[in-house]
């Protein structure tokens, strides 16, 4: 998680950890991996509002950038 950036040319691939906290890991023809997933799992849409499931993804997006090697 900390080497995300490191091999993405330096820079945090933003766009792409949003939609796999959203999506979920989409493995190529096998579909959905196990990684729950904040937009599509039920439990968490029940538990939160859609605005609040947008604002901890993007907590968690910010965390995740913020943890990177230099
Ligand atoms: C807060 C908890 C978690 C965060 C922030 C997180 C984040 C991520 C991110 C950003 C990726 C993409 C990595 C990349 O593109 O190199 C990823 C991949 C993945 N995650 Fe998670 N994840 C979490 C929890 C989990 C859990 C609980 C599971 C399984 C039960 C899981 C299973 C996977 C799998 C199988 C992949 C694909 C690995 C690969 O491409 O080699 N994740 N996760």
């Amino acid at each position: 998680m900390t080497t995300l950036a490191r091999r993405n040319g330096g820079k945090f691939p933003e766009a792409h950890v949003l939609d796999i906290l959203r999506n979920g890991v989409v493995i190529p023809a096998h579909g959905l991996a196990d990684m729950p997933a904040w937009g599509t799992d039920s439990r968490l849409m029940d538990t939160f509002n859609p605005s609040q499931v947008s604002a901890r993804i993007t907590e968690l997006v910010n965390y995740l950038k913020s943890q990177q090697a230099k």
